[in-house]
């Protein structure tokens, strides 16, 4: 198969580095990627949003898959324009990307297909959780303990235009339970968790994700069945009976609560960074599976996680992210972080005259692999310091109190 990878972080490098082990893979291109995916396949300076040449690219490269990985495209509705031009993609239709690119949309949809979700509340009083509806990069939500943070909340999130969303506030654990799926069935991946915060002690502004591990005790496997039966099954049929079908990753995220497992959000596509703890754990061919789902029949495909694998994320942000991220600063070290063993794989990174330099706010995402996430965590920190760039910003509490048991 020749396959197109659309978008350029570092969850796209770490699908790049899974498709790559496909024994069904020819070809492996990205638009317009990085220089990490560069080291495995041939990279196309083509915007991610710009469905003419991504469509005149696939037909040039005679691409039989196409895999979009950003919420953007996808809402934007790049996949159907390929799927119009008759070119099989991985990644929703716009009309189920609403799933995520509208939390009125994906309430109304949990409501209609009975998930168990917060309980959506009239009036904005503490405590509560305010939501602008619409995409908003992880920076439309403000959870009001308080009636000042409501306060201070209420202007931020209506300055963000496009209409709120009151829910109860839900006190547990997060964890995400992603399911690749082919608008009627879905396969999960193994759970996973992830860290929003910039800083350790989850403190300061909330980031894209920080860090990452998988598996997490918050969701023991033996759970997963029973979430794929209440949550995606249900609005894989809710979504197929509105007459658009969800054809991508339903990517689910969870809060267990005392009173049992509740949909905080849906998004459309992989997560990033917990792409990158999961394509380690892999036990199967994920190129096969994306491939089923976006012809419609994953039935029959297997692709689950390894139970001797665990690992863990750790993201190298640039100085000033999330706000002023500082970019063009040369990193060093990539190499020696490789030798130990290590994936680095790049998010926001440039060659410029033969040198790597940052090029966005999330630079790096450092996994570790081992036979428990502690171990994980211990190849991934390993690592880290073999890395330098001026003002790089990482937490170090990732898993602290992961025990050193088996994954
Ligand atoms: P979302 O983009 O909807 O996932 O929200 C981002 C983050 O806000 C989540 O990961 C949670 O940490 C938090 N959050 C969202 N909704 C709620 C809720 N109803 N109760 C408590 N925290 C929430
Ligand atoms: N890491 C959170 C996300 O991908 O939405």
């Amino acid at each position: 198969m020749n396959v197109l990878i659309v978008g350029s972080g570092g969850r796209e490098h770490a699908l790049a580095w899974s498709v790559s082990q496909s024994p069904s893979l020819a070809t492996l291109h990205a638009a317009p990627g990085n220089p990490g995916i560069a080291s495995l396949g041939t990279c196309h300076p083509i915007s991610a949003t710009d469905p003419e040449a991504l469509t005149a690219l696939a037909r040039d490269l005679s691409v039989d898959l196409v895999v979009i990985g950003p919420e953007a495209p996808l809402v934007a509705g790049v996949g159907d324009q390929l799927r119009a031009a008759g070119i099989a993609v991985f990644g929703p239709s716009a009309a189920a990307a609403k799933i995520e690119g509208s939390k009125v949309y994906a309430k109304d949809v949990m409501e209609a297909a009975g998930v168990a979700t917060a309980e959506a509340l009239e009036t904005a009083e503490a405590p509560c959780v305010l939501k602008a509806d619409g995409l908003a990069a992880g920076k439309g939500v403000f959870v009001c303990p308080t009636p000042r943070d409501v306060e201070e909340a209420l202007p931020r999130v209506e300055a963000l235009g496009n209409g709120i969303v009151i829910e109860e506030l839900l006190v547990g654990q997060e964890a995400s339970l992603f399911a690749i799926c082919d608008g009627m069935q879905a396969l999960p991946l193994a759970p996973v968790q992830d860290y929003k915060r910039l800083r350790g002690g989850d403190e300061g502004p909330n980031t894209g994700g920080m860090g990452s591990f998988s598996p997490t005790p918050v969701v023991p496997s033996e759970l997963v069945p029973e979430i794929i039966a209440t949550v995606h099954e249900p609005v894989l049929r809710e979504l197929a009976s509105r007459g658009s079908p969800f054809v991508g990753l339903l990517y689910a995220g969870l809060m267990v609560t005392e009173t049992g497992v509740r949909v905080l959000e849906f998004n459309c596509r992989f997560g990033d960074p917990e792409t990158q703890a999961l394509v380690p754990r892999l036990d199967g061919d994920l190129l096969t599976a994306l491939a089923a789902a976006a012809s419609g029949d994953i039935q029959g495909i297997e692709l689950g996680a390894d139970p001797r694998k665990a690992a863990l994320t750790v993201v190298l942000a640039s100085r000033g992210y999330p706000d002023t991220p500082e970019t063009s600063v040369p990193i060093g070290g990539v190499e020696q972080a490789e030798a130990d063993g290590a994936l680095v794989f790049h998010a926001g990174t440039a060659v410029r005259e033969g040198q790597l330099v940052s090029a966005g706010g999330r630079v790096l995402g450092v996994t570790g692999v081992g036979t428990s996430v502690a171990r994980a965590r211990q190849v991934a920190y390993a690592a880290v310091n073999r890395i330098d760039f001026p003002g790089v910003q990482f937490r170090c509490d990732l898993a602290l109190t992961a025990p050193d048991t088996a994954a």
